[in-house]
């Protein structure tokens, strides 16, 4: 793999570097900020953006200019931007190093944000977990306000840009934009139905942009450089810029390494994270978050960026790569997968609420040795009736371990399925213990 020079984990790659304002100004931080606001139209920021090809770094994948370009731009009244920060995803910790490490960069992204689709108030939706992101990001956006690079009448451009933290209560689904919408609005975080998007009725039924931490962060970058010089990194035209992938799993070296997206697994899993931790090779692989079907050694060439990911029969999703070595069951792991989708499904939906809890109830019987030839069928049934029968894409999410694994790994499903039949041969069915969901 050829060496590359970090964009988003420069800074933080420092020896020293704390993420102050002092050290990030320094850097050249705040520049971008300081260079659209001196006058640059916002829709030539916005054009800018969609020139880079930058796409959101949440999970989906959507064109972040494109996105930008939907806002109304005659809306008489409040227009928001809401910075995901909700990182709940299994598998998923880069958002968390970039708030942490170096909160400008996040800040100086959302202002600039703000200043391209006209909004003058930003929320940052932060996982109520992250509560030292969250100390950090108060800090910063204090920092910021004193020194001018926020509040009202930015640099004297006229231009307003407040900047809010808001700490959700520890829900995965309220990383899904409208689930998220509704938390910050104080209700229950339930998607909602779309349409409407939240372009148009967002944040309190007004125009809003909900973008992932590390989709923001690369804008200060992009303003800065242009948008020939990041749509020329990575896997252009579809997929460009660089990405932050979230290695741990059977690896020697997990942690966060940014890359161009058009690295492989292989140059992921084997040189940066050292490869395997002992001598079981590879087995299996999740490429994108908990989300994203698995995949196989075979895939290990693939690159990094949405299209080849896609064409592989999985999704590059939040950038979570999970590496499994030989000897993991992976029955058991779809089980715990897909008990963390049961704890979380928010129960609009009856096909998920239900749906999760059959699932799991199937694949603890499997692996506890009670299983039945005919629960496979039952799980692909129980899965195809999930997905895209759900108001959000959760539904989707959580049939992935389970169709995946069985699509590669059926005779492990069968293999104990087997070894129940041989244990509870001539066993009544009333004596077969029942398992029940708890
Ligand atoms: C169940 C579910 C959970 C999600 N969790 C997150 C999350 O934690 N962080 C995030 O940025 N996006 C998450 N998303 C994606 C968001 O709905 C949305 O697409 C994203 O924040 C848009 O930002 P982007 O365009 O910058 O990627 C989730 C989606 C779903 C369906």
């Amino acid at each position: 793999m050829k060496t590359f020079d970090p964009i988003l984990l420069k800074n933080m790659q420092q020896p020293g570097y704390t993420g102050s304002l002092a050290e990030y100004e320094r850097a050249g931080g705040y520049q971008a900020l300081k260079q659209v606001l001196a006058g640059v139209p916002p829709d030539d920021v916005i054009d800018l953006v969609k020139k880079s090809g930058l796409r959101g770094r949440g999970g989906a994948g959507f064109p972040t200019g494109v996105k930008w370009g939907f806002i109304p731009k005659d809306h008489p009244g409040p227009k928001y931007l809401c910075c995901n920060a909700d990182e709940s995803e299994p598998g998923t910790f880069k958002d968390r190093q970039l708030m942490e490490r170096d909160p400008h960069q996040v800040l100086e992204g959302i202002a600039i944000a703000c200043y391209a689709i006209g909004a003058q108030t930003a929320y940052i939706y932060i996982r109520g977990e992250f509560r030292l992101g969250a100390k950090i990001l108060e800090r910063a956006i204090a920092e910021a306000r004193e020194a001018g690079h926020v509040g009202a009448d930015v640099y004297g451009s006229g231009v307003t840009i407040q900047i809010y933290v808001h700490a959700g209560a520890g829900a995965y689904i309220c990383g899904e934009e409208t689930a998220l919408l509704e938390s910050l609005e104080g209700k229950r975080g339930k998607p909602r139905t779309k349409p409407p998007f939240p372009a148009t009725h967002g944040l309190y039924q007004k125009p809003t942009v909900v973008n992932n931490v590390e989709t923001l962060a690369n804008v200060p970058h992009i303003v800065k450089r242009g948008s020939d010089w990041f749509a020329s990194i990575g896997s252009p035209p579809k997929s460009t810029g660089t990405r932050i992938f979230c290695l741990s799993g059977h690896v020697c070296r997990p942690g966060n390494y940014e890359l161009p997206v058009n690295a492989t697994f292989r140059d992921l899993i084997y040189e940066l994270g050292g490869g395997m931790r002992s001598d079981k090779p590879l087995k299996a692989f999740i490429p994108g978050g908990a989300s994203a079907p698995f995949l196989t050694p075979d895939h290990v060439d693939v690159q990094l960026d949405f299209e080849s990911v896609a064409l592989a029969g999985s999704m590059s999703g939040s950038g979570g790569v999970t590496a499994m070595e030989e000897g993991t069951s992976m029955v058991w792991a779809a089980l715990r997968l897909m008990e963390f989708f049961y704890h979380e499904s928010c129960g609009k939906c009856t096909p998920c609420r239900e749906g999760s809890a059959w699932i799991v109830q199937i694949l603890q019987r499997i692996q506890n040795k009670q299983g039945r030839r005919e629960d496979l069928g039952t799980l692909t049934d129980v899965c195809g009736n999930i997905g895209g029968r759900t108001v959000c894409a959760f539904g989707d999410a959580e049939i992935a371990p389970v169709l995946s694994t069985l699509k590669y790994w059926r005779h492990e499903y069968e293999a104990l399925i087997e070894e129940a039949e041989t244990l509870n041969a001539g066993r009544k069915a009333k004596d077969i213990p029942v398992l029940s969901v708890s």
